[in-house]
């Protein structure tokens, strides 16, 4: 249970020049963050407030009690472990909004609230004839989370959709717009997640669908896809197709927590490749266009025999070894430490140090370092 609400949201309201301004917002207070991570990992926030717009972080601003805590912005919970209670405050992101803003004769512009479903937007887009995200369809989390990690899957990632997103920033209550080139998009990377990591909270995202739709198949289950079909295929079977695969690999997020792939796929120049490919035969590897090679981190961790495993609560998906689980009573500490015997086992056999993709919250000491 809540226990307190210490303003009313819709209370005073102050006058500034032209328009109202919100002088407060709701506090909650101890607030369970168990159903607000996918892993349903047990943690408490000390306070949280839900921000539906720019205006409520100028109310936490300007607040005398909560105005100077440390921040912590939560959106869907899917890629975060909670290894303890947060002394801090939560911004539960909760921004609404589905909108076509523009149709150009080279793309539709869609904008969508942060807090909006990802998986929600995929449908919506899709239901109007708006193609061009089904090959991210059922990534969970939020539209807000979704820049933060540039999230990929089957082909395509965020960066390859994005037209720019708005942000207010946490110190001055300032907004501004982020273009494509200001966000430093990399694998599963943003500026968000460093130079602007907890300086800013995005609100709004706009994504840009390419006019004429054309299919992205260059993952293998969906070049398969391609040559069994006879009819030409739409965005509409692309879809279906990609939650049929994920149904069959990841684990269901209503049955068995988890916070999808735990680790990246690491990369390694093509020196360290030659010498482990020449020990390890089978290793399975994706040449990247800059010399580099990208390995499987799943094939990696099944190797060493994780696949199906546990550890205290927490275990090693029996479809998909790169997802870490939710036994059922899991604590964070559990998972991190399993995730800590992985990483060192895939160390020691091939000489990669596996690099989580996950926010850690409420500390750990179990991690390799990357310096190692
Ligand atoms: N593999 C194994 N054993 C496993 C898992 C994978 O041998 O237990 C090997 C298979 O040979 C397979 C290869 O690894 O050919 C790649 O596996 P998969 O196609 O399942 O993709 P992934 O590299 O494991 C990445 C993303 C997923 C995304 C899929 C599909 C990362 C960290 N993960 O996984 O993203 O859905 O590709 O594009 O890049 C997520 O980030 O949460 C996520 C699920």
């Amino acid at each position: 249970m809540l226990n307190s609400n210490m303003y009313d949201k819709d209370g005073p309201a102050r006058k500034t020049g032209r328009r109202e301004v919100k002088s407060a917002v709701l506090i909650e207070k101890q607030v369970n963050l168990e159903t607000l991570n996918t892993f349903g990992l047990p943690a408490r926030a000390a306070f949280l407030v839900r921000v539906t717009d720019e205006d409520d972080v100028r109310a936490i601003i300007a607040d005398r009690m909560i105005g100077s805590l440390p921040r912590f912005i939560l959106g869907g919970g899917s890629n975060v472990v909670f290894t303890g209670d947060l002394q801090a405050l939560v911004l539960k992101v909760e921004v609404p909004g589905l909108d076509l803003l523009e149709t150009r004769p080279d793309a539709w512009i869609v904008q969508a609230g942060a807090g909006e479903s990802w998986h929600g937007l995929v449908e919506w887009t899709l239901a109007r004839d708006l193609p061009g995200l089904e090959n991210l369809a059922l990534i969970p989390g939020t539209v807000g989370a979704a820049p933060v990690q540039n999230i990929g899957a089957y082909g395509l990632e965020l960066a390859d959709r994005f037209e720019s997103l708005d942000i207010v920033e946490l110190a001055t209550g300032r907004t501004r717009t982020l273009f494509r080139e200001d966000c430093r998009f990399g694998y599963r990377d943003s500026i968000f997640k460093r130079d602007l990591a907890g300086t800013c909270l995005i609100t709004r995202v706009r994504l840009r669908l390419p006019r004429p739709w054309q299919p992205v198949l260059d993952y293998p289950d969906l070049a398969r896809l391609a040559a069994e079909s006879v009819a030409p295929l739409t965005p509409i079977g692309i879809f279906d197709r990609i939650c049929s695969v994920r149904r069959s690999k990841l684990p269901d997020p209503a049955e068995i927590g988890s916070a999808g792939s735990f680790f990246k796929n690491p990369v390694i120049s093509a020196a360290q490749f030659r010498a482990l490919a020449e020990r390890e035969p089978g290793i399975v590897h994706f040449s990247l266009p800059d010399g580099d090679y990208k390995l499987a981190a799943g094939w990696l961790i099944e190797a060493c025999g994780w696949k199906g495993r546990n550890m205290g609560g927490a275990g090693v998906h029996d479809r998909q070894a790169l997802v870490l689980v939710n036994r059922g009573q899991a604590r964070g500490r559990e998972v991190m430490a399993l995730a800590a015997a992985i990483q060192e086992s895939v160390f020691n056999r091939f000489g990669v140090l596996l690099e989580p993709e996950p926010i850690v919250l409420g500390g750990t000491d179990d991690l390799l370092s990357p310096s190692r």
